[in-house]
């Protein structure tokens, strides 16, 4: 159920970072080279979080010297992060991050795990490369990384893929090939009970991604398949990709 929290609400920041289809994407083996690259990108400057959430990635940002604020709209996820050692040292302002504005300029701006894909119009998301443009300083840059849409391996005429099945977590995700909507069902064994949330997506290709950067000004630097660089190709499941506003 959807409230001033978004799809994020009380129930499931409580279980966010032990839920089992989290709790991998915080072992270090997968947040590291995810740090390691933004410090590298970041310089001396400040970074900007859209979506920070319990401050996955922030927090061992921080902990490397990086100035790190983030933009959120769940009071009950910021406050998982507000709690956690080092917490005290990021300032999150609560709002929509196609929107919403903060102080300063920033080195690097970041949107990572598919959060690109929260924002379920393309007004929005356009929205939203304009606002990170607006806080780049200039040589600045934006990173994404979100998921090619799963369409190769749909069969013709389905809308539904299960993307993980396990003793205790079935996910399944719906797709609107009319809309580029993508729901994303997860039914989870929680105390014994069968729990489902359902959150909206809008998928895009990368492509969409790079003119969405035109339009606020930005220009693509870089695309990887993963957080090590590893090289994208039509087989990628997935991309890191970063834009870069030009210098003055
Ligand atoms: C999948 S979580 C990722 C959290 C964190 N970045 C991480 O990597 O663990 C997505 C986060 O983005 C937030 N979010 C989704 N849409 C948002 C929006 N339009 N504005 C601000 N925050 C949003 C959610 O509340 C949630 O905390």
């Amino acid at each position: 159920m959807q409230n001033d929290d978004g799809y994020f609400d009380e129930r499931v920041a409580a279980r966010y970072d032990e839920s089992e289809e989290i709790s991998e994407m915080f072992d270090p083996a997968v947040v590291d080279p995810v740090v390691d690259f933004l410090v590298e990108l970041a310089g001396s400057g400040s970074a900007l979080e859209l979506g920070i959430g319990t401050g996955r990635i922030a927090l061992p940002l921080s902990k490397r010297g990086v100035p790190v604020h983030g933009i959120e709209m769940s009071k009950a996820m910021a406050a998982r992060l507000r709690a956690k050692p080092g917490g005290e040292d990021i300032g999150v302002t609560i709002g929509d991050f196609a929107t919403t504005t903060v102080d300063g300029t920033f080195s690097v701006a970041y949107l990572v795990f598919n959060t690109i894909s929260n924002l379920t119009t393309q007004a929005a998301q356009v929205a939203c490369f304009r606002n990170v443009a607006t806080h780049l300083e200039p040589g600045g840059c934006f990173v994404i990384e979100v998921g090619v849409p799963g369409l190769q391996r749909l069969p013709p005429g389905e809308t539904f893929q299960a993307f993980d099945v396990s003793q205790t977590h079935w996910g399944i995700d719906e797709y609107d090939v009319a809309t580029q909507g993508l729901i994303s069902h997860h039914l989870e064994i929680v105390d014994g009970k069968a729990e489902l949330n359902s959150v909206p997506f809008r998928y895009t290709w990368p492509s969409e991604l790079d003119l969405m950067a035109e339009l606020a000004g930005m220009r693509l630097r870089e695309r990887w398949s993963d957080w090590k660089r590893a090289p994208f190709t039509s087989d990628s499941r997935k991309h890191v990709s970063v834009w870069e506003k030009p210098a003055a």
